[in-house]
């Protein structure tokens, strides 16, 4: 899979794309990550990239040109049929883990990232783009929502991370995961349950079930009304 992501600030990426199980995806091929700096595609002799909103109000708004040509000249010149592209936005729809999947199995990404107020309504239009939101809050800017958007499609590409660590995982199944334990059995007076030393795996899978429900019951109420 290649994803490109198109930023203001490609150098806060780099360390993230680089450490732990990112880094090793891209080190073994599985994934090919690349940053593109929209400034480079602005003109004038300060290559500005945002200008004032039309219509009044406070802040910048990212100018259409730049993130347009930017992406055009990278991505749909070769690439047949073009990829499809996603704007960060605290307005777009909600990520989740379907979306994640999703995009997993596609073999090119396109990530755009807002600043300042955001972007041009028309480089979102004219790029066909998809905008979505991962949570709700407002950030200052696309760049971390890009990198946990990346984060979370990178480790369901198949041979990143164990297929068996994913199937059970919060989100799967519509149910949060159940609680883990490691050793010691025994830390400032808190056991372990007494069934995760039994050795009886049905007894186990049961336990963990009864408990992933109990915590999505509590927590997450509106997950266990989308289950089937
Ligand atoms: C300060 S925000 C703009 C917020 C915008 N004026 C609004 O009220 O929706 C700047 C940029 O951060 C990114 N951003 C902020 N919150 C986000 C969120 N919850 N999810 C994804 N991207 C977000 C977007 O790329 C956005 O263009």
């Amino acid at each position: 899979m290649r994803i490109d992501v198109f930023t203001l600030f490609p150098a806060i990426f780099e360390p993230v794309l680089a450490a732990s199980i990112l880094g090793r995806a891209r080190t073994r091929g599985l994934v090919g990550i690349e940053t593109h700096d929209i400034r480079e595609w602005a003109t004038g002799r300060h290559r500005t990239v945002d200008d004032t909103p039309y219509g009044g109000g406070a802040g910048m708004v990212m100018m259409a040109p730049p993130i347009v040509h930017a992406v055009e000249s990278v991505v749909t010149a070769s690439d047949e049929p073009s990829p499809p592209v996603v704007v960060l936005s605290a307005s777009g729809r909600p990520f989740d883990q379907p979306m994640a999947r999703r995009f997993a199995a596609l073999s090119q990404l396109v990530l755009v990232c807002g600043h300042y107020e955001g972007i041009d309504q028309r480089a979102v239009d004219i790029l066909g783009a998809e905008e979505i939101s991962i949570g709700d809050y407002v950030l200052t800017g696309g760049e971390l929502a890009a990198m946990v958007v990346v984060d979370a499609v990178v480790r369901l590409i198949p041979g990143v991370i164990d297929e068996g660590s994913i199937a059970e995982e919060s989100f799967e199944d519509e149910l949060l995961e159940y609680p883990h334990y490691t050793r010691p059995a025994s830390f400032r007076g808190r056991e372990i349950p007494p069934v995760l030393l039994s050795g009886h795996h049905a007894n186990i899978a049961a336990w963990r079930r009864e408990r992933a429900t109990e915590r999505t019951a509590e927590r997450r109420p509106d997950l266990l009304r989308r289950r089937p």
